[in-house]
C-alpha cells in the first residue's frame, strides 16, 4: 500500500483525491493546508490525518509519496523538504516560478534519492493520445505546423487570488495556460522547443492577460498559439497541420481528422471512459514508483519553464508594466 501526503486542499487536490481514492493500492494518509476548515473537509473526504503544517506532516507521518498541490511559487520549498525526509514527490505544474528554482528541486531531489515528477497532464488526454498516435502512424504524413487558440475569461470568477499575482504563479495566462501549450506541444512532437517569440499584454493585473507566440521546433514544426484571457467566450482548439491531413482537437470534447480528400471524420475519443486524465496520470506516477522511471520528470518540467523564460524574454516582460499596458 502506497501512503500519500496531498499538500495544499485546493481545485487541482480534489481531483488527485478523486482518483486516488479508486485506487485500492494506495492509501491517503495525510492531507495538509493552511486553512484549516477546507483542511478537514478534505481529510473527512479522503479519510486522511489532516495537518496545517507539512513539516509536521512530514515529521509525523511515514509517506512514500507528496502530491504537492500549492501555488507555484511554494513549491520549491516544499519540495526540498519533502526531499530532505525522503519523500518522493509529485508536483502541480508549472514546476516552479523560476528555471533556478526547478534546478535546485532536481538537484535537492537527486542529492536525496527521491523521485520528482511535474504534473503535466497532455498525454493523459485522450484526444491527445489518439492524436499522436495517428502523427506517429503517419497515416496523415508528416507533422508540419501546430496552432492552439484559447480564449476565455482569465482569471475567471473561480480562480484562487493567487493567479494574477506574478510573485506566487510565476507569471499570467502564459504561464499557466502555456505550460500547458509547451507540454502538449513536446508530447505531440516529441521535439523540444529552439526559438521562441511572443507579445504579451496587461489589464488590470502585474500578470499577462493576453498572449500569442511563435515557436520553432528542432524538428522543424512551427506553432502558433493565441491565448486571450480577455474574451468572454469559451474556446479552447489545436489544429495539426500534417502533409496528408489535418487534426482538430477540441480539448475534453473531441477529435476530428481529415486526409488529403479534406473531409474530416470524428474519431471516437472515449470520453465515456471510466477513468478520466487525472487517474491516468497517477497510476502512471503509482506504476512508475515500482520501476523507478519517471514519464514526466524535473527535467521535463524545467524544459517548459526555460521555454516560458524565453517567451516571456522575447515579450520583454520585464519592462514597467506602464510600458507594456495597451
Ligand atoms: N494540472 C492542471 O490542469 C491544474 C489545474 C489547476 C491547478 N493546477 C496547479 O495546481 C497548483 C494548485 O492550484 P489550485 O488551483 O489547486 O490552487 P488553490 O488555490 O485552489 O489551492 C491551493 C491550496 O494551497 C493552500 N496553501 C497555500 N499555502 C500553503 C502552505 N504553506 N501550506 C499548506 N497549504 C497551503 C491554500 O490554502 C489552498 O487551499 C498550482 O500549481 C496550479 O497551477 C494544475
Amino acid at each position: 500500500m502506497t501512503k500519500i501526503g496531498i499538500i495544499g486542499c485546493g481545485k487541482i487536490a480534489n481531483s488527485h483525491i478523486n482518483a486516488l481514492l479508486q485506487m485500492s493500492d494506495v492509501k491517503i494518509s495525510a492531507v495538509c493546508d493552511v486553512n484549516k476548515a477546507r483542511c478537514d473537509e478534505f481529510a473527512k473526504k479522503a479519510d486522511a490525518t489532516p495537518y496545517t503544517s507539512y513539516e509536521k506532516m512530514l515529521d509525523t507521518e511515514d509517506l512514500q509519496l507528496a502530491i504537492i498541490c500549492l501555488p507555484p511559487a511554494f513549491h520549491l520549498e516544499c519540495t526540498e523538504l519533502c526531499a530532505l525526509k525522503g519523500v518522493n514527490v509529485f508536483v502541480e505544474k508549472p514546476m516552479a516560478i523560476t528555471t533556478n528554482d526547478c534546478e535546485k528541486m532536481i538537484d535537492i531531489c537527486n542529492k536525496n534519492g527521491v523521485m520528482l515528477w511535474v504534473g503535466h497532464m497532455q498525454r493523459y488526454s485522450p484526444e491527445n493520445w489518439i492524436a499522436k498516435e495517428l502523427i506517429d502512424s503517419g497515416k496523415y504524413g508528416k507533422l508540419l505546423a501546430i496552432s492552439e487558440v484559447r480564449t476565455c475569461a482569465y482569471p475567471g470568477p473561480a480562480s484562487p487570488a493567487w493567479l494574477m499575482d506574478r510573485k506566487i504563479s510565476g507569471g499570467g495566462i502564459m504561464y499557466n495556460f502555456g505550460a500547458h501549450t509547451l507540454d502538449m506541444v513536446k508530447y505531440l512532437s516529441g521535439s523540444k522547443v529552439v526559438e521562441a517569440e511572443s507579445s504579451i499584454s496587461f489589464s488590470n493585473w502585474d500578470s499577462e492577460d493576453a498572449a500569442s507566440g511563435f515557436l520553432k521546433l528542432q524538428n522543424g514544426v512551427a506553432v502558433t498559439f493565441n491565448l486571450m484571457g480577455r474574451c468572454n467566450v469559451n474556446r479552447y482548439e489545436i489544429v495539426l497541420y500534417l502533409s496528408d491531413g489535418e487534426i482538430r482537437i477540441k480539448p475534453r470534447k473531441s477529435i476530428v481528422a481529415c486526409g488529403r480528400d479534406g473531409v474530416f471524420a470524428k474519431i471516437p475519443n472515449g470520453a465515456d471512459n471510466e477513468y478520466n486524465w487525472q487517474y491516468l496520470q497517477l497510476r502512471d506516477v503509482m506504476d512508475s514508483l515500482k520501476s523507478g522511471v519517471a514519464k514526466v520528470d524535473g527535467e521535463y518540467g524545467l524544459e517548459v519553464i526555460r521555454s516560458i523564460e524565453k517567451l516571456y524574454s522575447s515579450s520583454g516582460r520585464n519592462q514597467t508594466e506602464k510600458e507594456k499596458k495597451i
